[in-house]
C-alpha cells in the first residue's frame, strides 16, 4: 500500500456517475500527464469502475481510484465490485462512505468499516468520507456525528500512513456553499486532535471546491488537501486546483 505520509498535499477528483470513452480521451489530452512533474502532491482520479482499465497506466504520476467497493470479496452479489477486482484494475485508492452512498444507497458506518478492511487487505488506500447534514449542523451536532462516523467506520488496524479521511459537509456538496475558513480549520483541528485513537490522520476538505477557493482552503493548517467533485470534471480546472 502506498505510504501517504510522504505527500504534502492530496487532491482527489471524484467524477461520480460521469464519463464516457470520448470524455476520457479528451480528459487525458488536457491533463497531459507526461508533462506533470513527480512532486509532493498526490493527485488521485476516482472514476466509475467500468472505465478503470481505460485509464490504467495512463495517469502517472497521478493515481487511479475507485468510488466504492463491495462489502463482499466474491460470490452471489450481483452488480458488486470487490476490492480484489479494483486492485486488478490498477486502483491504488478508493473512496468509501461518500455521503451519496450513505444517503441514497443506505450504507452504514459498519458497512464502511468492512469496506475499509477489504481495501486494506488488498493494498488499496481507503479515502473515508464523513460529514454532517445541514440540519445536524444547525442543531450543533457536527462534532458528535463526525466522532461516531470516525470511531465506527475506521477499523482498529488502520494507520495514519494508509488511510485518508475526507471531511465533506453534506450541505456543501454540489451546492456552491462552503463553511467559513474558520469553521473548516476548527473541524479539521477537532478531527486531527480530539478523537481518541484516531489522531493525526490526513484530512481532506470536500464540498464545492474549485480553483477560486482551493488555495485558501489548502492553506489552512490542518487541511492536507481537497476532494473535488463537479470541478474535477474539467481537467484544466483540476490541474489548477492541484497547483493552487
Ligand atoms: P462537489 O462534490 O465538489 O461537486 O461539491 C464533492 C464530492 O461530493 O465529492
Amino acid at each position: 500500500m502506498l505510504k501517504i505520509n510522504k505527500f504534502d498535499r492530496i487532491v482527489v477528483a471524484n467524477w461520480k456517475l460521469n464519463g464516457s470513452i470520448e470524455f476520457i480521451e479528451q480528459y487525458l489530452k488536457e491533463l497531459n500527464c507526461s508533462k506533470l512533474e513527480n512532486s509532493s502532491i498526490c493527485g488521485i482520479i476516482c472514476i466509475p469502475s467500468v472505465y478503470l482499465h481505460d485509464l490504467a497506466g495512463k495517469l502517472n504520476p497521478l493515481f487511479l481510484g475507485g468510488q466504492d467497493c463491495s462489502n463482499y470479496n466474491k460470490g452471489a452479489y450481483t452488480g458488486e465490485v470487490s476490492a480484489s477486482m479494483l486492485k486488478d484494475s490498477s486502483c491504488q485508492f478508493c473512496i468509501v462512505g461518500h455521503s451519496e452512498r450513505r444517503q441514497i444507497f443506505g450504507q452504514s458506518n459498519k458497512d464502511i468499516c468492512i469496506k475499509v478492511m477489504n481495501l486494506m487487505a488488498h493494498n488499496i488506500n481507503p479515502i473515508i468520507c464523513i460529514g454532517e447534514t445541514y440540519e445536524e449542523k444547525s442543531n450543533n451536532l457536527t462534532k458528535d456525528i463526525l466522532y461516531t462516523q470516525i470511531s465506527k467506520s475506521i477499523p482498529e488496524n488502520a494507520t495514519q500512513d494508509s488511510v485518508i479521511i475526507a471531511y465533506e459537509p453534506i450541505w456543501a456538496i454540489g451546492t456552491g456553499l462552503t463553511p467559513s475558513l474558520e469553521e473548516i480549520e476548527n473541524i479539521h483541528f477537532f478531527i486531527k486532535n480530539e478523537i481518541q485513537n484516531f489522531e493525526n490522520y490526513k484530512i481532506l476538505y470536500g464540498g464545492s471546491v474549485n480553483s477560486n477557493n482551493a488555495s485558501e482552503i489548502m492553506g489552512l493548517n490542518n487541511v492536507d488537501g481537497v476532494l473535488v467533485g463537479g470541478a474535477s470534471l474539467d481537467a484544466l480546472e483540476y490541474k489548477k486546483i492541484m497547483n493552487s
